[in-house]
């Protein structure tokens, strides 16, 4: 070595080093980001990582002490979710009864805004007709959604069966005085399809909903099965992160409701994905409706029926088989239902089904365990039924002990009651123990359509 000059050596040493150097400064300032063909490609990397701690640790030692330190970080501890519902039925056209169920229900405060207490207000449809509040009703939804998004808050709304038939020309049980609050006919035509009602109704009303009661199963509304792959993310005792893709042997699959306002028919051809398919075939029969030259309103007028150009599906979701118009529910025999009852709750991936439309004046139905639960009790000066709500309280609690490796057991709650202005009734308590590091989160979901976003 002794015929190499020293500066050459000097060189050497640097040159064989700026290699490694320059990828050093590359990964240190992430500068790999820029070149996507290299952030992609994971195996520069793993390759990468170790030999750039390699180089760290050895300059710096104490680099190494504080690299242990952060991959030896416990696990934080488990933490227990909560989630709050509460669902009112029709309204139909009474403002003073609907904030009175709002505020006794803790949806509401005494001035009737958004009180902060509930994660979800379920409003399962009808609130127009047969009484005078339509216009006030509306807008105080949209208010309520509003200040509810400001703070975490969800309201989910529904068409009912009188909205369509309002939206469509049946103006059968509007009031005279309620067609006064909009001014004229033609008034009325137009809030309810191109102005502030019928824009509403196109953006921020479904006809079906599913509503997860945890959040790893989604968000309000996604359809289930996932359109996309969807991958539940746990982690088990070792820290090790499991997968599950698409819900089937997930856990929490099922531990979500459904709302319509009719009532989904066991023999209901699109009942799946739910409820994106539902709420589709919805959007675009609604949009249809609105679009065309407004019919003069029936009566006196004949009927003016959906659009010429409708289809079989859109008449389907219309008739009296359909998610709007259904109470077999409601009407038919326990024997019958609550052997019908499993086989849409697995479809629609739910534990139980919520519906107004068929009004019992005195309490909230509750039949086959609160799998079916009927909200309409009438509480509109109208029918002069009884104030009530419906309340569901969610618990994920873990228990076990953490330290015996028994950190995948959980304690589920559900609490379903109904709420009247003077008293509150248990209508089903159940408590299940589950198994799995099941994570406060929503799911990776991978080229999901169809999704509505309420964040
Ligand atoms: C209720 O909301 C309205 C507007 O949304 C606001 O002006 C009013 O101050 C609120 N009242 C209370 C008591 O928060
Ligand atoms: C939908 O609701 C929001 C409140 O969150 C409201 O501001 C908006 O005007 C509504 N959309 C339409 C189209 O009316």
């Amino acid at each position: 070595m002794a015929f190499i000059p020293r500066q050459s050596r000097r060189l050497a040493v640097l040159l064989a080093f700026f290699p490694i150097m320059l990828l050093y400064v590359i990964y240190t300032f992430k500068l790999h980001d820029f070149v996507p063909s290299i952030a992609y490609m994971p195996t520069q990397v793993s390759i990468m990582e170790p030999l750039s701690s390699v180089v760290r640790h050895k300059f710096w030692p104490w680099t190494a002490k504080l690299d242990e330190q952060h991959t030896q970080q416990p696990t934080p501890p488990r933490s227990t979710f909560t989630r709050h519902i509460v669902a009112v039925g029709d309204l139909h056209g009474d403002f003073a009864n609907a904030r009175r169920v709002l505020q006794f229900s803790g949806v509401t405060d005494s001035f009737g805004n958004w009180s902060g207490n509930v994660d979800f207000f379920v409003q399962t449809g009808d609130i127009i007709d047969r009484g005078d509040d339509t216009i006030k009703l509306y807008v105080w939804m949209d208010r309520l959604r509003a200040q509810a998004q400001k703070v975490g808050g969800t309201v989910l709304s529904l068409m009912g069966n009188h909205e369509w038939m309002n939206a469509i020309g049946d103006w059968r049980f509007v009031y005279p005085s309620e067609l006064k609050t909009f001014g004229s006919i033609a008034t009325r035509q137009r809030i309810l399809s191109s102005g502030r009602i019928g824009r509403t109704w196109a953006h921020n009303y479904t006809t079906a909903s599913r509503l997860p009661l945890h959040p790893s199963i989604g968000r309000p509304n996604a359809p289930y099965p996932a359109s996309g792959l969807q991958i539940q993310v746990e982690k088990d005792e070792f820290n090790e992160l499991q997968v599950h893709l698409n819900s089937g042997n997930y856990p929490l699959s099922h531990a979500a409701l459904s709302f319509v306002h009719g009532g989904l028919a066991p023999s209901y051809p699109e009942l799946t994905p739910f409820p994106s398919r539902i709420n589709d075939i919805a959007s675009s029969l609604l949009s249809k409706v609105q679009h065309r030259k407004q019919p003069l309103p029936h009566p006196p007028h004949a009927y003016p029926g959906l659009p010429a150009d409708a289809t079989p599906e859109e008449h389907r979701l219309y008739d009296a088989n359909g998610p709007l118009w259904y109470r077999g529910w409601a009407m038919e025999d326990d024997a019958v239902v609550c052997a019908q009852v499993d086989e849409v709750l697995k479809k629609t991936g739910t534990r139980r089904m919520i519906m107004g439309h068929t009004p019992d004046f005195k309490n909230i139905v509750s039949r086959c365990n609160g799998k079916i639960i009927i909200i309409d009790t009438g509480i509109s000066h109208a029918y002069g039924g009884v104030l009530s709500a419906l309340s569901i309280h969610y618990k994920l609690e873990p228990i076990g002990d953490e330290d015996t490796g028994e950190s995948q057991q959980w304690k589920e709650t559900e609490v379903v009651s109904a709420l009247y202005a003077d008293r509150q009734e248990i209508l089903a308590t159940e408590e299940r123990v589950i198994s799995g590091n099941i994570l406060h989160e929503l799911p990776i979901t991978l080229g999901e359509e169809n999704e509505v976003d309420f964040d």
